[in-house]
C-alpha cells in the first residue's frame, strides 16, 4: 500500500454536531480539497493515497455537514460530482449503428478513383450530375452523443467502433455541446470530433509543466486524455471543443442532403465547421481541398486532411459500407510532414508472428509538432534501396547508421524513413547486414519466397513472438482487459506468471491467495489486483469473433475474424473445417478457400496454426477457461434472404450488379457467380440466358428485378 497522508486519515476533528458555522465553512473546504487530491491520485496516477473506507468516511462527513448547513455547500462540493470515484473504468456503451471510419486518398488519383468507383456502383454515366460536400478532416476523436426528446441523454467515444466508452459526464463540461435542442428530432445521435485548439493546448501544456504534471505531445493526444477523465471535474477544467459533422441513430431524417444536414444541426445549436462547402465537379472538390490547405496554417487547431462526402443522401443510403469504411466519403489526407536527422543505429524487434522488423533509432527531431526518436525501416531490401520485386528505391541509395534520414509522419501513423543524404555520409559507415538469426531467441530467421519479411522460426519457443502474441491477445480489438496492457504483460510473462493466454484465466486460481500473489507485486495493490481479477473473469465469456482475432494468426485482422465467425458461426464450426483441410487440396480446403474474403493464404496461414502441435494445444487450453458466444447472422435475423445462396444473372436496370450484391450480402445472403442445387434463389434480369434457364432445370426458384426489389424493400 502506498504511504498515507496525514489529512486524510480517518477524521479526527469534533463529530458533525459540534461545529460552528465558520468551523464548517473551514471543514467543507478541506474535504473538497482532501477528495479532489484523492481523486485526482487514484485516477492519474494509479496510486490510490487512501484506502476505500477512509475515502468513504471523508465522502460522508462531507455529506453530514452539508445536510446540516445546505447554505454552505460548496460550488466544488464533492457530493455533486459525478462518478467520481467509479468502481472500474469507464461503463462500456454499445452503438447502435456502427461508427465506421473513413477510406484515405494520398494523391488526385485516389480522388479521381473514388468518384469513378461511386459512378460505376451507382451506373451513374460520366455527365449525370454527381454532387459533394468538402470539408477539414479534424485531428481529434470522434464522439457519439445522443439526444432524446432534446435532451442529451448519453456520450460515448468510438471504441472499436461497436463498443464505445461512456463518457456522458465528461461530455457535459464541453461548452460547444448543447444540453438540449429545440425542434430536434424525438431520437438524434450527434457525431463529431472533440478537439483542443492550439491556444488552449499550449496554455494547457504549460499549466501541466508548472505544476510538475505530465505535459502532452500534441493537440490530440491532450483532448483525448483529457476527454477519458475517469473525473468530470478534470474534463471540466479542460478547454475541449466540438465539431458536428455526422450522426447516427435519427427517428426522423435531418434533411435530404449532407450539406443542409449539416446546416441543420448548426441550427440546433452545434459547432459545424465552417469550410464545409459543396461542390458539383472533381476540380471543384480539388479547389477545396487546396484552399483547405492553404488556410491549415491560420485555422487554430489541427486537420490532417479534406473529408469529402456524397451530397444526396438518398444515394449515400444506396452505396452503404464496406467492412469498415463508408463508399460514400473519403478523407483526402494532406501531404506528410518530413524533417533531417542522423540515424543513430538500427535495431531489430520480433513481432508476434516472428517478423524481424528494423527500427531506425534517431537523433530525436520534430516532426510536425511531435518528437519522434524511432521510426520503422520496414523490411531489409527497404534499407538496402529496393523493392520487393528488386526494382531500385531512393535510386537504389542504401541506409546505414550514422546516415542523415529524412523521416515523415503521414497522420497517425508510426514515422517512417523516406530518404538519404549521402553527400553527409560518415566515410566509415558499413552497409547494415540484416541478422539471419533471430536476436530474441537465437533460432534461425529464414525469408521465405514470395515473403519481404525475414522470420524467427523459433515459435512460442521465442520470448518475444510470445510477448507479443500475448500483448496482441488483451489488446483492444481482442480480449480488451482492463487493466492487464502491454506493461503488465512484459512484467508478468518475464517473471513466468503469465507465458500464455490460457495462463490468464488461471492468474487468479495461481496468484489471489498464497505465498505470492499479484497484489503484492511492485505496481499492484490489493485493489488494482481484485479489479484485474473481475475484469479477466467478466471476458471468459466472448464473441467468436473476438477469440478468432485475438489468436493472433498471420493474416487475420479484424474483419477476417469476423468474416470467419460470420461464416462458421460457432467455435466448434471453425475448428472442424480447419481440422479437416489439407492445403495439398481435398473438398475441405476447396470449401475453405471458397469462402468470399478467405483466400488460399490465410487458409493456409489458418490451417498451419490449427495442425502446429504447440500451438494447437495451447489453443485447447485456452478454449477450455471459455464460454464462446456463437456469431450472429450477417442481415437482419428477419431478413427473408437471410442464409440464401442467390445468383444474379441478365441486365438490372434499377441498380447495378455490385450495389444487388452488396444489399443481398447486407441482408445476410451469399451471393454466387454460378448456379447449382445449393443456390435459392435467381434473380434474372434483362437478356438473362443459361443461369435462368438451369435454375429452371434444377428447379431453383427464379425471380425477376421487379420481385426482387419487392423482396428486398428497395423501393
Ligand atoms: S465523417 C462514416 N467527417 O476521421 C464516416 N469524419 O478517419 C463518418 N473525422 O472516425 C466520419 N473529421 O473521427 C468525418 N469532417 C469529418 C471528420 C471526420 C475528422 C474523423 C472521424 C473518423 C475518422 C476517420
Amino acid at each position: 500500500m502506498a504511504t498515507r497522508r496525514d489529512d486524510a486519515k480517518s477524521p479526527q476533528e469534533k463529530p458533525v454536531e459540534a461545529l460552528g458555522e465558520a468551523e464548517a465553512r473551514s471543514e467543507l473546504a478541506r474535504l473538497a480539497e482532501v477528495i479532489a487530491r484523492a481523486d485526482t491520485a487514484y485516477h492519474q496516477a494509479d496510486a490510490p493515497e487512501i484506502t476505500d473506507a477512509e475515502y468513504d468516511a471523508l465522502k460522508r462527513r462531507n455529506a453530514a455537514i452539508e445536510a446540516r448547513f445546505a447554505h454552505l455547500k460548496r460550488a466544488d462540493s464533492p457530493s455533486e460530482r459525478v462518478g467520481a470515484r467509479p468502481a472500474e473504468g469507464f461503463g462500456k456503451i454499445r452503438h447502435e449503428q456502427r461508427m465506421m471510419s473513413l477510406g484515405n486518398a494520398f494523391e488526385t488519383a485516389d480522388v479521381v478513383d473514388f468518384v469513378a468507383q461511386i459512378r460505376r456502383y451507382l451506373g451513374m454515366a460520366e455527365s449525370d450530375p454527381l454532387g459533394f460536400t468538402a470539408e477539414p478532416k479534424i485531428d481529434g476523436l470522434s464522439l457519439s452523443l445522443l439526444y432524446e426528446e432534446g435532451r442529451l441523454t448519453q456520450a460515448a467515444t468510438r471504441g472499436d467502433g461497436e463498443v464505445g466508452e461512456n463518457v456522458t459526464a465528461n461530455a457535459r463540461t464541453i461548452a460547444d455541446i448543447p444540453q438540449r435542442l429545440s425542434g430536434a428530432p424525438q431520437r438524434l445521435e450527434v457525431r463529431g470530433e472533440v478537439y483542443m485548439s492550439h491556444d488552449d493546448f499550449a496554455e494547457l501544456n504549460a499549466r501541466q509543466s508548472a505544476l510538475g504534471e505530465r505535459t502532452f505531445a500534441n493537440p490530440r493526444n491532450a483532448a483525448a486524455g483529457s476527454l477519458r477523465q475517469l473525473d468530470p471535474a478534470i474534463t471540466r477544467a479542460r478547454p475541449l471543443r466540438f465539431f458536428a459533422y455526422a450522426w447516427g441513430v435519427l427517428s426522423a431524417p435531418l434533411a435530404e442532403t449532407q450539406y443542409n444536414a449539416i446546416a441543420r444541426l448548426g441550427a440546433l445549436g452545434f459547432q459545424v465547421n465552417p469550410l464545409m462547402r459543396r461542390c458539383a465537379t472533381l476540380d471543384e472538390m480539388l479547389d477545396a481541398y487546396r484552399e483547405i490547405e492553404q488556410r491549415r496554417a491560420t485555422l487554430g487547431y489541427d486537420i490532417d486532411g479534406v473529408v469529402y462526402k456524397v451530397d444526396d443522401l438518398a444515394l449515400q443510403a444506396r452505396l452503404g459500407y464496406r467492412s469498415t469504411t463508408p463508399r460514400w466519403a473519403i478523407a483526402h489526407k494532406f501531404p506528410a510532414e518530413l524533417a533531417w536527422t542522423r540515424l543513430e543505429r538500427i535495431d531489430i524487434q520480433v513481432g508476434r508472428t516472428g517478423a524481424l522488423s528494423p527500427v531506425a533509432r534517431l537523433t530525436p527531431v520534430t516532426v510536425g509538432g511531435v518528437v519522434v526518436s524511432n521510426a520503422t525501416l520496414h523490411n531489409e531490401d527497404y534499407i538496402a534501396g529496393r523493392d520487393a520485386r528488386g526494382e531500385p528505391i531512393r535510386e537504389g541509395r542504401d541506409i546505414r547508421a550514422g546516415d542523415w534520414v529524412q523521416v515523415y509522419r503521414a497522420g497517425d501513423v508510426i514515422p517512417k524513413i523516406r530518404d538519404v543524404d549521402l553527400s553527409r555520409r560518415p566515410p566509415d559507415a558499413e552497409p547494415y547486414r540484416f541478422p539471419d538469426t533471430c536476436p530474441e531467441c537465437g533460432s534461425a530467421a529464414i525469408r521465405e519466397e514470395g515473403d519481404a519479411v525475414r522470420r524467427c522460426t523459433g515459435g512460442l519457443v521465442c520470448p518475444a513472438q510470445a510477448v507479443e502474441k500475448l500483448k496482441h491477445f488483451v489488446s483492444r480489438a481482442a480480449f480488451d482487459i482492463e487493466g492487464l496492457g502491454a506493461k503488465q504483460i512484459e512484467s508478468l510473462y518475464r517473471d513466468g506468471w503469465i507465458r500464455e493466454p490460457a495462463d490468464i484465466f488461471t492468474l487468479q486460481e495461481r496468484f489471489g491467495a498464497g505465498p505470492r500473489q499479484l497484489k503484492n507485486r511492485e505496481g499492484w495493490g490489493e485493489k488494482s489486483a481484485a479489479n484485474l481479477f473481475a475484469a479477466i473473469e467478466e471476458k471468459r465469456r466472448i464473441p467468436l469473433r473476438r477469440l478468432i482475432f485475438a489468436l493472433g494468426i498471420r493474416h487475420v485482422g479484424e474483419s477476417a475474424a469476423q468474416l470467419l465467425a460470420q461464416h462458421f458461426g460457432t467455435w466448434e464450426a471453425l475448428s472442424e473445417a480447419l481440422d479437416a483441410a489439407d492445403p495439398e487440396g481435398g473438398e475441405a480446403w476447396e470449401r475453405l478457400t471458397a469462402i468470399d474474403g478467405v483466400g488460399p493464404v490465410m487458409a493456409r496461414a489458418l490451417v498451419t496454426a490449427f495442425h502446429q502441435e504447440a500451438e494447437r494445444a495451447s489453443i485447447e487450453r485456452l478454449v477450455s477457461h471459455l464460454e464462446i458466444e456463437p456469431a450472429e447472422r450477417l442481415g437482419a435475423p428477419d431478413s427473408p434472404i437471410a442464409g440464401k445462396t442467390i445468383v444474379f444473372t441478365g441486365t438490372l436496370e434499377r441498380m447495378t450488379r455490385a450495389e444487388a450484391k452488396a444489399r443481398a450480402e447486407a441482408l445476410g445472403a451469399k451471393v454466387s457467380g454460378s448456379v447449382s442445387a445449393r443456390t435459392d434463389l435467381v434473380v434474372a434480369g434483362e437478356g438473362a440466358g443459361s443461369k435462368a434457364a438451369k435454375a429452371g432445370e434444377l428447379g431453383v426458384e427464379v425471380i425477376d428485378e421487379a420481385a426482387w426489389h419487392d423482396l428486398v424493400g428497395a423501393g
